[in-house]
């Protein structure tokens, strides 16, 4: 399983079926957030990088498995010149500061009100 733009989202936590490798990518930022939340068992793989930096493709392996990759939320911030930098600024800080308000925000909500 491969989360391209994963932001907060918690679904390993949620639908891990106990066997599948999973790998979660979002920008630098993003990800040493999630460190702050989740751990990081075995089968369970934190990304940190532009999804437009293809350097990651080296990260992640199905070991001859089915693949499943999910871009949910992340395509619109990417332009066709390249660079994949958002369109609006910083697309994760409504994110953080839902988070760090101390406020019961899930990641969706804060990043709707942002
Ligand atoms: C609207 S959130 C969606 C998060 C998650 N997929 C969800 O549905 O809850 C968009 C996410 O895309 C990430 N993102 C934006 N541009 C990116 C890029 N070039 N590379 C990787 N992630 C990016 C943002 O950091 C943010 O976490």
């Amino acid at each position: 399983m491969l989360h391209l733009g994963c932001g907060q989202d918690s679904r390993f936590w949620r639908v891990d079926s106990g066997e599948v490798d999973w790998y979660d990518l979002d920008l630098t930022p993003v990800i040493e957030l999630r460190r702050r939340f989740y751990p990081e068992p075995e089968r369970y793989h934190l990304i940190a990088s532009s999804v437009t930096d293809l350097d990651w493709m080296a990260m992640v392996t199905a070991n001859g498995r089915p693949a499943l990759v999910v871009a949910e939320g992340v395509l619109m911030y990417l332009s066709e010149a390249g660079g994949g930098a958002p369109a609006g600024g910083d697309p994760g800080a409504a994110t953080r500061a839902g988070l760090e308000s101390g406020l019961p925000v899930t990641a969706g909500a804060a990043w709707a009100a942002g």
